[in-house]
């Protein structure tokens, strides 16, 4: 190892601060100082001079994005068991409280509480050794949670060292709720919608679903945040009470409930209760009541725990929301990704703050199951999800006039067929011209894993559909440099360098292709699979799903929706236009006509990282022509890390798990056998 310079060594050191700070000011504080762009360059030149040096401090902020997929997580006990909050559901169970509070405190006077909102997420458990995070555990079953430690650590809102506060205690438990807010939710739904992923029901879920994750690195994508409000065991140091503890919480730069506050006597706590719940349609996570605690720690200490629960504290649940109203119609929605949904057309209706006339009722197992019918009166709930549902209907209000709603028998929006796949409750239109998937066609057939055309990114997508230059999937290899110049976000360089990637992409590989065209089922190992098995395009058209199953690895689902693409006319169309605008696609599995044989990188999965003299999509190529698989995370089962200049934190997890390493050179050799 080389040794550190002091100067380099501090100057690693004022960069970590620098950016942790940024990061506070960004996550917790909501109020950043400098540009994203100024952050990612910051960020950068710590990347570089702790690889150039090989010097990582703990607090690092670059060890925020994932480390190696675990097999499983490892249990853990907490060393003070972390209990749970007995309910309140009306405001005379909050006094009952009260009541019992003061018996037991054989006390008259009125007691000081703190409100906090109850957040809706996952309670977690993080635990700072010397100021530093040291471990992080879901609650589990009270007494011994989950270690999910590296997750945690990519939550930029919650400290990796503690800052702002003297002494740092030896040893601090701090707890809190990591929840996902509104806005990500409903995000991460959306992305997951459009790549046929199944739905979050709510926040909580995908917040649990995220920390719950082997491989930290999708953790690291999901955002998620934390608010801290309570305490474990400690050593080296003690707090008088709440307010003080949730003080100390906010110099130290951890994150803590968006509302704090104190009251004297449970009027007043129920004055807060009211106000907390007027504000809830407007907060910006899902909370579901709030968390009424006994303020003074000695207090706390006196009255203890019953069984499970502490007697200082108790959690107010809020109503649901809730209203009645009538379904004045049902529609059938067609999603980005052709999924047909059923959608209530509702009386409008003010639930929770918030005026609904619109009401998802999910698919049509759901209209049986729950016999919703146009012209009934519905019970319908905004819950954590956001989006409203329909309860219940009520029979009572039935007049005989109510109609049912059957399945359509063509796309609602380009005519095309319907399809319900066995054992799913979808149906979806078939079209791959159909405008209400075409958006999201083409922005999946011009990303990175597909034809891979830069500057095709989701926004230039967006603005090439509304702007009418692409109606139908094949439009894309007819726009002209000149239409790109109208618009706004173009000049002569970055209209030509478009046109060019368009251009360039017509000579993409059949496995990339089968992947672009986003037949359902169809990913891209299964693409990869295929163009190994079939040369050409045209090899495919008018499929039978017998022939696809031959292929090892490929199931009977995959092969009946490949069947299915491959034998709609208009589809078949679309493919032959898409030939005649210049598509001509390459096979290197194929030489001259025959499969080649076992290439020398068969059952290897190969990560690259760093900078390399091909370009990353050549190699990616290669290794995939040769046999090979390559994989973007580096895990236990990688056969090679191949590594060029400036080669990150893919480099750092392939030495931990002891993971061959490579250069260009030696990869050479191993193609050429
Ligand atoms: S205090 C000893 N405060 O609600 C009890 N809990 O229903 C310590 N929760 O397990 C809990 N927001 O996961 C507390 N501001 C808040 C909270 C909160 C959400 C969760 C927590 C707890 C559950 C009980």
């Amino acid at each position: 190892m080389k040794t550190i310079p002091t100067d380099i060594r501090k100057q690693i050191e004022k960069l970590i601060a620098e950016i942790n700070e940024h990061n506070y000011r960004y996550y917790v504080l909501d109020a950043p100082v400098i540009s994203d762009a100024e952050y990612d360059r910051l960020f950068r030149q710590l990347q570089k001079l702790e690889e150039e040096y090989g010097y990582i401090p703990v607090d690092s902020p670059t060890q925020r994005v994932g480390a190696a997929a675990l097999e499983k997580f490892e249990k853990v006990k907490h060393t003070e068991p972390m209990l749970s909050l007995g309910n309140a559901f009306s405001h005379d169970e909050l006094r009952e409280f009260d009541q019992r509070v003061k018996r037991f405190l054989k006390s008259e006077q009125d007691v000081e509480y703190t409100v906090e909102p109850k957040y809706d997420g996952l309670a977690m458990e993080l635990v700072y050794k010397k100021g530093v995070l040291a471990a992080a555990a879901t609650r589990g079953d009270g007494f011994v949670g989950e270690d999910v430690t590296t997750n945690v650590r990519t939550i930029r809102a919650i400290p990796v060292k503690i800052e702002g506060v003297h002494p740092v205690p030896e040893e601090i438990d701090i707890r809190g709720e990591v929840y996902m807010d509104l806005r990500e939710f409903e995000k991460l739904n959306k992305s997951r919608e459009m790549s046929e992923d199944a739905l979050f029901a709510n926040p909580r879920n995908a917040a649990a679903g995220s920390v719950r994750q082997l491989d930290s690195s999708i953790t690291a994508k999901r955002k998620l945040h934390m608010a801290c409000y309570g305490l474990g065991a400690t050593k080296g140091t003690e707090f008088k009470s709440q307010a003080d503890f949730i003080d100390w919480l906010k110099k130290a730069h951890f994150p803590t409930p968006a509302r704090f506050y104190k009251a004297i006597g449970i009027d007043k706590v129920i004055d807060i209760i009211k106000k907390i719940e007027e504000e809830r349609p407007k907060l910006p996570f899902e909370t579901d009541g709030a968390v009424i605690k006994v303020n003074d720690v000695e207090l706390q200490k006196q009255l203890g725990y019953k069984t499970r629960e502490p007697r200082w504290a108790i959690a107010f649940k809020f109503a649901a929301h809730q209203a009645t109203t009538l379904i004045q119609d049902i529609i059938p929605s067609v999603g980005r990704t052709g999924t047909i949904t059923p959608i209530a057309l509702l009386k409008p209706v003010p639930i929770g703050g918030v005026t609904v006339s619109r009401s998802t009722l999910h698919n049509w197992d759901e209209i049986d199951r729950k016999d919703i019918r146009i012209g009934d009166t519905v019970v319908v709930e905004r819950a954590g999800d956001v989006i409203p549902h329909v309860i219940t209907v009520i029979q009572e209000k039935r007049t005989g006039g109510e109609r049912k709603f059957p399945p359509p028998q063509h796309c609602p929006v380009c005519g095309s067929d319907i399809e319900r796949e066995e054992g799913e409750v979808a149906y979806r239109c078939l079209g791959l011209n159909c405008e209400a998937q075409v958006l999201e066609k083409i922005r999946h057939y011009a990303s990175r894993g597909a034809m891979d055309i830069e500057g095709l990114g989701e926004k230039n997508v967006e603005l090439l559909y509304s702007k009418g230059l692409i109606k139908h999937f094949d439009d894309l290899y007819r726009i002209k440099k000149h239409d790109l110049l109208d618009l706004p976000r173009f000049a002569e360089k970055s209209a030509q360098n478009l046109i060019d990637a368009i251009e360039k992409s017509k000579k993409a590989t059949l496995a990339r292709f089968l992947y672009a065209l986003g037949v359902i089922h169809v990913g891209e190992y299964a693409a990869r699979l295929l163009a190994k098995n079939f040369e050409k395009l045209e090899d495919l058209y008018q499929l039978r799903p017998e022939q696809v199953m031959e292929i090892k690895q490929i199931g009977e689902k995959l092969a009946t929706s490949l069947a299915k693409f491959f034998n709609d006319k208009e589809n078949l169309h679309t493919l032959d236009t898409l030939k005649k605008l210049g598509l001509s696609l390459s096979n290197p599995d194929f030489v001259a006509g025959q499969k080649k044989q076992k290439g020398p990188l068969e059952g290897m999965t190969i990560v690259i990282t760093g900078t390399l003299s091909r370009p990353r999509q050549e190699l990616e190529d290669l290794i995939e022509s040769l046999g090979g698989h390559a994989a973007g995370s580096v895990s236990k089962k990688t056969s090679y890390v191949l590594a060029g200049e400036e080669a990150g934190s893919k480099l750092e997890k392939a030495k931990n798990l002891g993971v061959k390493v490579i250069n260009e050179m030696e990869f050479d050799k191993i193609i050429k056998g």
